[in-house]
């Protein structure tokens, strides 16, 4: 298996499913705690740890906004991504397309610009520490109205030029991608590209939903596609790709061990799956620890590997002339291994 670990850290590769307030790790909780003066209701980092047993994807959510709560200050935000960054720079990652939640921090007070500028400051030195490009993709929390997410596109507006596409997250069932139809279409005539989680818990109906309705250029998640033959023939018509997370799904019970992941059946059936790690403090594992338990559970061949680190940077919303650079590297890299 180390050899096969060692090729898969060595694989050029892009991240395209991380929240990045799912990279806070306990450790750094307690740290920004402390400086801001915070007070948590957790009183050691293993206490915190025990805490990360969940059942379901609403059970994980309670704990990561409360996480959430320690991150005040621009230098937080700027701090965050560094870390995270600094460990998928030994993942063999090149690129990263990573979610932000504004209304997680608005909510409680923090301006928008606290957020952004500290992510975007993390981001650009990333490029000049490690190398790894990074784009911002804007979520919106889905368990909030229709109202609140036209205004974060409000608030979001001096940065839309940093800012790559707007995506749907937090609680999914019970809140369909159509109710959120009119603020994607806003979106898009800002020329923003449009991601949504869609059939990670809820049914494939959410994931028409998220093709007819919000016109997705990608789709978080995707698991429950699988259950309707012709949302799959769709979804390998348009080329469509699937940003899957492996140990996500198993700490959030949507597989009920990795040895039943369908990542290998969706890559039989043709679609473009990539293998992300969602919310990595929370779910046990960064990129390439995705990547390696997979692998193993599932005995991805090499070639496999291959494909899928050319769907991440298919599927990614860099420049043609900059992702096929990147495919090249993968050839040359099989080839030479
Ligand atoms: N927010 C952070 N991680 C999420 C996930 N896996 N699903 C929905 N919302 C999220
Ligand atoms: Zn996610």
């Amino acid at each position: 298996m180390s050899q096969t670990a060692d090729f898969i850290r060595g694989l050029p590769k892009a991240e395209l499913h991380l929240h990045i307030e799912g990279s806070l790790e306990p450790e750094q909780m307690f740290e920004f705690a402390r400086r801001n003066r915070i007070a948590l209701p957790f009183a050691s980092v293993e206490e915190v740890r025990a805490a990360y047993a969940f059942s379901n994807l609403q059970d994980f959510l309670d704990i990561y906004y409360q996480g959430a709560g320690v991150l005040q200050t621009e230098t937080d935000f700027r701090d965050l991504a560094l870390a995270y960054f600094a460990r998928v720079a030994a993942d063999g990652c090149r690129h990263v397309e990573l979610f932000f939640d504004p209304q997680t921090h608005t909510d409680r007070g923090i301006p928008f610009a606290v957020v952004a500028d500290g992510l975007l400051a993390g981001m650009a030195e990333a490029q000049r520490r490690y190398e790894i490009s990074s784009k911002l993709i804007l979520c919106f929390l889905r368990h909030l109205d229709e109202e609140a997410a036209f205004a974060t596109l409000r608030a979001a507006e001096p940065y839309l030029d940093r800012i790559v596409g707007v995506g749907l997250d937090s609680s999914e069932v019970g809140h369909p991608p159509a109710k959120f139809e009119r603020v994607f279409r806003a979106a898009r005539e800002r020329g923003l590209k449009l991601v949504a989680h869609a059939g990670e818990e809820g049914p494939s109906a959410y994931v028409w939903e998220a093709l007819d309705r919000l016109h997705v250029d990608r789709l978080d998640h995707g698991n429950r596609s699988l259950e309707d033959e012709a949302l799959v023939g769709r979804l390998v018509a348009e080329g469509m790709t699937l940003t899957v997370c492996p140990l996500s799904n198993l700490k959030l019970c949507v597989v009920k061990d990795l040895e039943a992941h369908p990542l290998k059946r969706m890559l039989q059936l043709g679609l473009r799956a990539t293998v992300n790690s969602d919310d990595p403090a929370y779910f046990g594992g960064y990129l390439a620890d995705n990547w390696i338990a997979v692998t193993k559970a599932l005995g991805l061949a090499r070639a496999e590997l291959a494909t899928l680190a050319k769907n991440s940077f298919s599927g990614s919303f860099l420049e043609p002339a900059e992702a096929a650079e990147h495919l090249a590297s993968i050839d040359a890299y099989a080839q030479a291994a």
